[in-house]
């Protein structure tokens, strides 16, 4: 690529994330997402901190001010109406201030915080602290309300608490969802993207009677943790929230907040010893387990890698692991997939079903490059690189074709562009690569 067309790209992402920009936080893209959501943010965090420290910090802490009293921090937070989205505030009924939905998304915040601290003067230790308690609160609420059995699990009550909305992991446990009293209501994310490409009506009928098992409930965790009709611990879920439990620990000590680093060190800990439970022999990864059930999901997604993001320790199955991602890679042009290529379901372009995310890219990629494995880190990069470059800044790709899927001037997408995979980035394989503690 020459120079001028890098440089393009650079400026392109820097707009894309700005006409996003609502000052106190970042829509996903406009349209299809209108609001704030929970890992978009700090994911975007990432990238913004690239042209502006104090607007990426911004990001974070809007984010966290929606934090309920319980702990959680929420996946959407409706800071304005817009009645292009469906479910709204009115169909979750939290009755929280300001309006959010009910459930939450994977927790990279401690993550990309600690990225931040490291680029950040000493002035913004303050605000790191408080940032750092918050992040506590909502991490012990996992390990509560997500946890009580104290397995070193933590269960998602909904497929879009995982992120990962759509992979063929829900379609077991969400087939024992109970539907007759569903109703009827108006999808709106089919009016912004082609009907192939998003769930299936049956599906969307088992989201919305989750919805409404919370709402009825007032979400309360006791209830949730011991009836709600869908109950699983997603690998993506254990191994950022893993992550993040280490990125916790090691900020807290820096700050001089050892309660906190004790107890987060804790909480990691009991995670690590938990998470081998989502290794499958039968199809050699850690899939996702149902935990009402007792059964493993018998597919390998993109979450199986996942789990060198989790820690920067040996990893007990790291060959294994190693051979199915060149295996996947061999299959595909583009890599990584989020969903099984050699699977009869693998769909390319559905979403959460084949297609590429360059943040699930970037995960994978900094989990690579700190358990030492550069060259196939090195390898995503470039092919998240390629695909930007030649298609766009879309919400995913098709690892076949490489077309671009979904929203477009997709905010992650640019992050990821201007932290990571840019060439301006050349001297790094991550931008997390100095972290490693
Ligand atoms: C989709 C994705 C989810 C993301 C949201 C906004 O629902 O599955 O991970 O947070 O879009 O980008």
């Amino acid at each position: 690529m020459n120079i001028q067309s890098k440089l393009d790209l650079d400026q392109r992402a820097r707009s894309i994330l700005k006409e996003n920009d609502h000052a106190t936080y970042t829509v996903p893209t406009k349209g299809l997402y209108p609001f704030q959501w929970n890992w978009d943010s700090a994911l975007v965090a990432l990238g913004i901190c690239e042209f502006d420290l104090e607007r990426a910090w911004l990001e974070i802490e809007t984010l966290l001010s929606a934090q309920w009293d319980n702990g959680m921090v929420p996946h959407i937070i409706f800071w304005q109406n817009d009645a292009g989205y469906f479910p709204g505030h009115n169909e979750w009924g939290t009755s929280h201030t300001p309006p959010t939905s009910g459930i939450t998304q994977p927790p990279v915040a401690a993550t990309i915080i600690r990225h931040l601290l490291k680029r950040s003067p000493v002035d913004y230790h303050e605000r790191a602290r408080r940032a750092i308690k918050a992040l506590d609160r909502w991490h012990n609420w996992f390990s509560r309300a997500r946890d009580p059995e104290k397995r070193g699990l933590v269960a998602i009550i909904h497929p879009w608490e995982s992120g990962r909305d759509n992979l063929p992991d829900w379609d077991e446990p969400l087939s024992y969802v109970d539907i007759s009293g569903v109703g009827t209501y108006q999808r709106r994310d089919t009016q912004h993207v082609e009907a192939d490409q998003r769930p299936k009506k049956i599906d969307y009928d088992r989201y919305m009677a989750l919805v409404q098992f919370g709402r009825k409930h007032h979400w309360n965790d006791n209830e949730i943790a011991k009836n709600n009709p869908f109950w699983v611990a997603d690998v993506g879920m254990n191994a950022i929230l893993r992550r993040a439990e280490y990125d916790l620990a090691h900020m807290a000590h820096e700050l001089g907040l050892s309660e906190i680093a004790t107890s987060a060190t804790r909480r990691a800990n009991r995670l690590e010893q938990g998470f081998e439970a989502l290794w499958s022999n039968k199809v050699g990864g850690y899939v996702s387990l149902d935990l009402r059930h007792n059964k493993q999901a018998p597919f390998i997604t993109a979450g199986t890698f996942l789990a060198f993001f989790a820690t920067d320790q040996t990893q007990p199955h790291t060959g294994q692991m190693l051979d199915m991602l060149k295996q996947w890679r061999n299959k595909v042009a583009y890599g990584v997939p989020s969903f099984d290529p050699n699977h009869p379901l693998f769909d390319s372009i559905r979403y959460w079903r084949g297609p590429i995310w360059a943040i699930i890219n970037w995960m994978i990629a900094d989990g690579l490059y700190r358990n030492g494995h550069l060259k196939e880190a090195q390898d995503i990069r470039q092919d998240t690189q390629k695909l930007i470059t030649d298609k766009g800044f879309y919400e995913y790709f098709c690892p076949l074709s490489g077309r671009g899927g979904g929203g477009n001037a997709f905010s992650w997408t640019a992050a990821m562009w201007l932290a990571w995979a840019s060439p301006s980035q050349q001297e790094q394989a991550s931008p997390s690569q100095h972290n490693k503690t």
